[in-house]
């Protein structure tokens, strides 16, 4: 959601702050801008759609001049995707540039404050209260007018601001919203994520709570909430370049599934070492883990789902209730946990507001937390009490893929390092599962090899109007996954459904020619999702079956079936979701969709 860029250094701001926030377009936005200045003035450019349009009004960048600047991708909340609402935002002097994202929550206050001193308003957006409060206070101290004006803000904000007068330098500030700095050679940066800088600076520090940053091209300073200034310790970031841009593939999700065997290889193989897992956790210790009587899992969409594969194999190797909750929810249920719960906090971002506050709410109440996190650094990593990180690389299709099957990699070695720890599972049972985990990137690897079926499958159906997704157990957890995936990029309706519970309600919408997905790898109920095919048929539904390999009786139940290879139950779930991701993928392809940018989504979800 919402991106924000800066530069102060030598070249031109422009051309440099659009590539940056190309970096930033799969966050998702509405419309676009950039201020740059130069010589007492500010010039702003901005307006409603893609880049390519501010592109467009700014010859690439090259008709504005001067060598610091901001720039903006905004994700509408206050006010209708406008030019007129899009940032940079100007205070009435002309002479302040704001871009922000985030909320101000007290802005109608704020707005009438500043009106009953002269202030009048151009836009809807809560944003344009902020580079008014600043031209309240300033006197000609940037600094002293930024820290001013932020105590009056109330919400979530990341903000970049830009001064006519000391044309030479960005300040940045944020709260609850990311932003990081990157600290270049003779240039300096400021961004929402690493992507949109790789490019130029891998050493970067990222901004927190109430610090705020004077950004110059040869110098950085930092302060604290109380005024004083800090050092803050850099970090090196080891992404490679290439992996946030396409490499030949028509769509960063294609790619990026055809990554997920690396990914797999890359999050397990550090973690496990002579035939047992180590998750490297530095704060939680062994009798910490002994010590726990339940666990919760939380987090928003995929997250969440994975969390719902992870409860089963946790509570099976590990021996210790989990309840799986979505962040949203999590934060209001006046959660029973307390300092004997571990909560396991999921994200591929680390940002997503819903579940950094579900963290915050979980440590109020004394819970112990882990966090699954992709972003190194990310403000959810930072504030948990361990992190381990899924090292799958910057993901930057909307539709999660390659973080879901790391996030689940390492919901296993949890449960095999808890059982190992907790002793209840048999080193048998560890065994085995390590050398599966072991062989999954080769496995997965033939899956996403051998598509063509799932891509003639997408052909016969991307039609359709409504499709359902039914399973059993670990089959209803990956149902709820596929489908959302298929829904969230094709547009097409879809539903998932714990296939027991069709003849409580759902069954009346199947009727003549629905499309009907059923997943019937989980062996111990694998009759009963037979008997559920039959129902559906009856009822004039087309079937697709996934089946455990050779299952000639749910062949014949079904009018297509997808074979997974010969493998076991434990990780089976990391096959299963492969052809789903595919599915939805082919399906989108073929309606022409934006795959990589679905309407309304955003990667990271910094509102709640
Ligand atoms: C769906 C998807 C979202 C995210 C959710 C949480 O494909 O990507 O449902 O899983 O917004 O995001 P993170 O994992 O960044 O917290």
């Amino acid at each position: 959601m919402c991106g924000i860029v800066g530069y102060a250094g030598g070249s031109q701001a422009a051309p440099i702050i659009l590539d940056a926030l190309e970096k930033l377009e799969y966050r998702g936005y509405d419309s676009a801008g950039i201020a740059v200045a130069r010589g007492g003035a500010l010039t702003v450019k901005k307006s409603k759609g893609r880049l390519k349009v501010l592109r467009g009004l700014t010859d690439d960048g090259a008709s504005i001049n001067g060598t610091t600047g901001i720039g903006h991708t905004r994700w509408a909340t206050h006010g209708e995707p406008s030019d007129v609402n899009s940032h940079p935002h100007l205070s009435l002097s002309g002479k302040i540039a704001v871009v922000h994202n985030g909320i101000i929550e007290n802005y109608i206050e704020l707005r009438r404050f500043l009106t009953s001193h002269g202030y009048s308003f151009v836009t809807e957006t809560d944003t344009e209260v902020i580079s008014q409060m600043i031209d309240f206070f300033y006197a000609g101290d940037s600094l002293s007018a930024v820290r001013n004006a932020v105590r009056h803000f109330e919400g979530s904000y990341a903000i970049g601001i830009l001064f006519a007068d000391e044309p030479d330098k960005i300040i940045a500030v944020c709260k609850d919203s990311p932003l990081i700095v990157g600290i270049g050679d003779g240039e300096n940066f400021i961004a929402s994520d690493v992507t949109a800088i790789l490019k130029h600076t891998r050493r970067i520090f990222r901004m927190c709570e109430q610090e705020i940053a004077v950004i110059e091209r040869s110098n950085i300073d930092v302060y604290n909430a109380y005024g004083e200034r800090i050092e803050k310790e850099p970090i090196f970031v080891t992404w490679d370049a290439n992996a946030a841009e396409k490499g030949g593939y028509e769509h960063f999700m294609i790619k990026e599934i055809v990554e997920q065997p690396d990914v797999i290889r890359k999050t397990a193989s550090p973690r496990i070492k002579n035939g047992q897992v180590e998750l490297g956790l530095k704060n939680i210790t062994d009798d910490d883990i002994r010590s726990f009587n339940k666990i919760y899992i939380v987090g928003c969409g995929s997250a969440y789902h994975v969390g719902k594969v992870g409860r089963q194999i946790i509570e099976r190797f590990a021996n210790i209730p989990v309840t799986v909750e979505l962040a949203s929810e999590f934060r209001y249920d006046n959660p029973f946990v307390d300092s004997s719960t571990l909560t396991i906090v999921i994200s591929q971002s680390g940002e997503t507001m819903d579940t950094l506050y579900a963290l915050k709410e979980a440590r109020k109440r004394g819970s112990r937390v882990i966090s699954i996190v992709n972003v190194v650094g990310s403000t959810i990593a930072s504030e948990s009490e361990d992190v381990v990180y899924t090292w799958a690389g910057p993901e930057i299709a909307v539709a999660t893929t390659k973080a879901y099957t790391a996030q689940l990699i390492v919901l296993y070695l949890t449960a095999l390092y808890f059982g190992q720890v907790r002793a209840c599972a048999s080193q048998a049972d560890i065994d085995s599962a390590i050398k599966q985990i072991e062989r999954l990137p080769e496995v997965v690897g033939e899956l996403i090899e051998s598509r063509e079926q799932v891509q003639y499958l997408a052909s016969l159906y991307f039609n359709s109007k409504d499709i359902f997704f039914i399973g059993r157990n670990i089959d209803y957890a990956l149902a709820l996954e596929g489908s959302l995936k298929l829904k969230e990029i094709s547009y097409i309706h879809s539903e998932a459904y714990a296939a027991g519970e069709l003849k409580h309600g759902t069954i009346s919408l199947i009727e003549d020619g629905t499309l009907v997905i059923a997943l019937c790898t989980y062996a111990p109920l694998r009759d009963k999702m037979i008997s559920n095919i039959r129902e559906v048929k009856a009822r004039g539904a087309v079937v697709i079956a996934l089946a455990r390999c050779g299952d000639t009786a749910v062949a014949e139940a079904a009018d297509h079936v997808i074979y997974m290879p010969e493998w076991e139950q434990l990780t089976m779930p990391s096959l299963t979701i492969v052809p789903l991701q595919l599915f939805a993928y082919y399906v989108a392809s073929l309606k022409g969709c934006d795959i990589d940018k679905p309407r309304n989504l955003a990667k990271s979800v910094t509102v709640e």
